[in-house]
């Protein structure tokens, strides 16, 4: 269980609607060292509109955070990042200080509410250009793309990178999500779980619950990938292998379906 790595919270305090004071960030680091989390990856929500003065904002106040962690003298290495709101100009956006994912050339990115268009696409395209790898947040979560097989499949064949929220695995956000969620890990399109935690109560800095759920469900060694290896990779600034889409049979549950339309007929999407 140890060495796990966390590469989406909002523990940065005050500057979103995260942590509201240093006193809460220090406490859910706290917490998060008694489950196994190790290392950090602050990313903060960087939304369309916000400019290089926030950015630096961002990195004031992990100073901050910094020194207070090392007064309080915690074991927890931390690292800087953003959760990119999508935007036009992403890839300019990406080379500020303080956005990509602890100075390495991965970039979170938050996707837009509603129906995706094909700017997305394009968008995702002109910033591995630009020689970053995007990361998609919660896809499991965005309604629309879940219901949208074609899509999805289109986002995994420019080899995005998905991360899980740790929640969505365990129902924190409701069972079609939690149904979702499961499923892109069942089919092996994902690449990591991490908390994006918010507070100490309703969305905390955790992990292990969900790690329970993978290890229980698809297996020890795809847990270790999720939850430990490729974060670690991450912030090393490692290359990190992109999987085709593998349909694993789990112990006592039927296999996930291989045709077309699947995610979209387990959500009972159209109805
Ligand atoms: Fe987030």
């Amino acid at each position: 269980m140890a060495g796990m790595v966390d590469i989406h919270n909002h523990i940065l305090p005050q500057v979103d609607d995260g942590a509201d004071s240093l006193e809460t960030s220090l406490e859910m680091l706290r917490r998060g060292l008694q489950e196994g989390i190790e290392v950090a990856v602050l990313t903060p929500h960087f939304k369309p509109g916000d400019d290089q003065e926030k950015a630096e904002l961002h990195q004031q106040r992990f100073a901050q955070l910094q020194e207070a962690v090392a007064g309080a003298g915690m074991a927890i290495q931390l690292f800087l990042g953003a959760e990119v709101g999508f935007r036009f100009g992403l890839a300019e956006v990406a080379r500020w200080p303080g956005i990509p994912l602890a100075g390495s050339r991965y970039v979170l990115v938050d996707l837009p509410p509603g129906r995706l268009s094909g700017g997305l696409e394009k968008g995702m395209f002109e910033l591995r250009t630009a020689g970053f790898r995007p990361i998609l947040g919660h896809p499991e979560r965005h309604r629309q793309l879940t219901q949208d097989e074609d899509q999805l499949q289109r986002l995994r064949e420019q080899e995005l990178l998905f991360q899980i929220d740790a929640g969505s695995l365990t129902g924190r956000f409701g069972q079609r999500t939690q149904k979702a969620a499961r499923m892109l890990v069942e089919r092996g399109w994902a690449e990591f779980v991490a908390s994006d935690g918010h507070n100490l109560e309703k969305r905390p800095f955790t992990l292990r619950a969900a790690r329970q759920w993978v290890e229980e469900g698809v297996g020890p060694e795809e847990a270790q990938l999720l939850f430990s290896d490729n974060p670690w990779r991450l912030v090393r600034g490692e290359s990190i292998a992109f999987r085709e889409g593998q349909v694993r049979r789990i112990p006592g549950r039927p296999a996930p379906e291989r045709q077309r339309g699947w995610l979209s007929r387990l959500l009972g999407a159209g109805k």
